[in-house]
């Protein structure tokens, strides 16, 4: 089918476009309509439908006799294990794990938080939840047990899973230290932990609190599906916004089912036997909508991938995967393959492999540069699609499909707007921008099944951050432009939301922890260009009166503040000393100008500024840092 027929027939009427999608997958009642509207802006997909997810990407399959087929293939390149598990093994262990939360008293609707690194375990622990109709919430192993606080107090999980550790390529990070601390720092206790001892650390055990894996679930069985109504949440993603507080982004069961499963064939163009490998973590949205849920639905094979794109052991560690389990579909972020590409620019480690049986490689996360996918392409000789999509929405807005008569890729931009999505670029007065004419992004409302109905125990906030600005439209706090054959291009945020290596991280975030340093009077946290990461946090600090220590000490108190409260992740470990931050007469800071000099760009004093002296300032405070970049 044409990508323009599609398009249309969901514009026309898109509840029958997604009730005739809805048939691909199991309920256990069809719903009797599509969108319940009567309580605007808070959409309900296929509410009075019956379902259950876990059913869907395990259960189906074997009943239908796929019980042998893969399901996950586990390839650690950091420890160097391999395991193959079947649809019908990981059944089974699935209901053994849910039967034993279950019998510890998690019932539907419970809230149960997982922090695990990249191991079957994680998989299963979000399956068993939702086979047992319990919400979970992933948290990224890269985030400090500050940021794990923050999600135990908003989700009030009853029992929190945890792997006993992580592995990066220089070090163990021990997981369960970091669950202690976050559960001391809580106002909320969970009733229960179970973790998983990696042989790598063994973790004490706390008595009562925390039970082993393997004993916590020595004594179950079997466990049937609960059925769960269509807008009944499966999980809860806290994703970054412009403070420090995530936003608690809930997932319907019932739209993520559709719309999940109606991506794999006519976005990505998989079929029934393809192998689909997205490197990514089960931490972010790219890990539950493409490791964990969307491929288990259409009854592929997956690849949980632990390990890096270069140094776990070099940079052919990728093409070594596609050889070794002929995988069929890639998706990843711009940044693994611009890691590859500085690590070995000509593809030497490409040519040890085969990899001929990879079809296309999709990239989202972050802006996809040109180079990027023109040294991919040239290398894999395949497709190179890049998409965007964010934690709000859990699947594809805009892309060219692969599984429709593929619309041309137009290289610079991220595709076209896919079934769901009426793309719109406005101004600041809500007035369509003319073609080319750099905007806000915004899609008018319904957004389609999947997408967030609110966010967790906030629907004000809900409101506030992407409905009041553009009335009738949803705010994605991206901006952009579309070009006269509506290919769509995604240039920078909104918002002071910043994306490092493809992870989502909010300055704002970054700036109320720096402004609890007893030395510091204010700051500002901006993401000035990176060339491997897209983008990297680059604080500018102004001190105290009367503070005068060693400025090299603050500056690394600063990184450490950080690291101990939001996390490596953050990657933040640059900063300035400056005597004042720029702004303008009304007090608001210049971050855009500031921007400009980071970066190297050309920049003219706004006219409101109430110290233009400054910026001289803060040019030399960045020469040090070797800041605009001289390469
Ligand atoms: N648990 C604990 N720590 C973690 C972690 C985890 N799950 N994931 C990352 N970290 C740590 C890293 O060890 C690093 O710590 P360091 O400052 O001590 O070196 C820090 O967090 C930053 O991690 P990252 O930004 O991933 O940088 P990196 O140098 O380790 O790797 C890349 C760089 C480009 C190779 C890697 O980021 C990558 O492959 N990214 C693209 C793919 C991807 O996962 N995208 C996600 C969305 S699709
Ligand atoms: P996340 O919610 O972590 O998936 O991050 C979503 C954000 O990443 C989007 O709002 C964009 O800012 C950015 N992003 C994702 N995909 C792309 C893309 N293909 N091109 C440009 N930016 C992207």
């Amino acid at each position: 089918m044409r990508y323009e027929d599609l398009y249309n027939e969901w514009k026309n009427d898109p509840e029958k476009f997604w009730i005739n999608a809805a048939q691909n997958i199991d309920w256990i009642n069809f719903p009797s309509f599509a969108l319940d509207s009567s309580n605007k802006p808070f959409y309900k997909w296929f509410p009075d439908g019956l379902v259950n997810t876990c059913y869907n990407a395990v259960d189906r399959h074997v009943i239908k006799g796929k019980g042998e087929k893969t399901a996950i293939i586990y390839d650690s390149a950091i420890r160097s294990v391999k395991e193959k598990i079947t649809y019908s093994q990981l059944l089974e262990r699935v209901t053994k794990f849910a039967h034993a939360m279950s019998n510890a008293g998690i019932t539907k609707g419970d809230r149960v938080i997982i922090y695990m690194p990249m191991i079957p375990e994680a998989i299963v622990s979000m399956l068993a939840c939702s086979r047992i109709g319990a919400i979970h919430s992933v948290v990224f192993g890269g985030f400090a047990s500050n940021e794990l606080a923050v999600r135990i107090d908003d989700a009030k999980p009853k029992a929190i899973i945890a792997g006993s550790c992580g592995i990066e390529p220089t070090s163990i990070i021990p997981y369960k230290p970091l669950l202690d601390k976050a559960i001391e720092q809580a106002n909320h206790k969970p009733n229960f932990c179970v973790i998983f001892q990696r042989d790598e650390l063994q973790a004490p055990l706390v008595s009562n609190r925390d039970y082993d894996w393997y004993e916590f679930q020595k004594s179950s069985s079997e466990c049937t599906c609960i059925p769960v109504f269509g807008n009944e949440p499966l999980y809860i993603l806290y994703t970054s916004g412009t403070t420090g507080q995530p936003k608690g982004v809930v997932r319907p069961t019932a739209g993520h089912l559709v719309s999940l499963m109606w991506t794999m064939k006519n976005f990505y163009g998989a079929g029934e036997n393809d192998i689909f490998w997205a490197a990514s973590d089960v931490g972010w949205v790219v890990g539950h909508s493409y490791i964990v849920y969307a491929p288990l639905f259409a009854g592929n094979t997956t690849i949980l991938f632990e390990g890096k794109p270069v140094g776990t052991p070099d940079p052919g560690t990728f093409w070594r995967i596609i050889e070794e389990y002929n995988v069929d579909i890639l998706f990843t972020a711009p940044t693994a393959f611009r890691a590859i590409k500085r690590s070995d620019p000509v593809g030497k480690f490409i040519k040890k492999y085969d990899t001929s049986s990879l079809k296309t490689l999709f990239l989202a996360g972050e802006r996809a540069d040109s180079d990027t996918i023109n040294w991919a392409s040239n290398k894999l000789k395949v497709p190179v699609i890049d998409h965007w999509w964010q934690t709000e929405t859990g699947f594809p807005m805009v892309g060219c499909p692969q599984g429709l008569n593929s619309p041309p890729v137009k290289i610079g931009t991220a595709g076209l707007a896919m079934p769901g999505f009426d793309v719109k670029v406005l101004d600041e007065g809500s007035r369509t921008s003319g073609t080319n004419e750099l905007g806000s992004i915004v899609v008018k409302l319904p957004l389609p099944p999947g997408t967030l109905p609110t966010l967790w125990n906030a629907d004000d906030r809900f409101k506030q951050s992407y409905l009041s600005r553009f009335p009738g439209h949803y705010d994605t706090g991206d901006a952009g432009f579309i070009d006269s054959d509506g290919y769509i291009s995604i240039m920078a945020r909104t918002d002071d939301v910043i994306n490092t290596a493809g992870h989502r991280l909010s300055t704002g975030a970054m700036e109320e922890v720096l402004s609890e340093h007893p030395d510091i009077a204010e700051c500002a946290v901006i993401g000035v260009s990176d060339d491997l990461k897209g983008q990297l946090p680059l604080g500018f600090i102004c001190l105290n009166a009367g503070v005068n220590r060693n400025h090299e000490e603050i500056i690394e108190e600063s990184i450490s503040l950080v690291r101990d409260k939001i996390g490596p992740v953050a990657s933040f470990k640059m900063a300035v000393i400056i005597e004042r931050l720029p702004k303008t007469r009304s007090g608001k800071i210049l971050r855009g100008t500031m921007l400009k000099i980071a970066n190297g760009e050309n920049f003219k004093v706004p006219a409101t500024i109430d110290d233009p002296s400054i910026l001289e300032e803060i040019k030399k405070a960045l020469i040090d840092l070797d800041y605009p970049k001289k390469s």
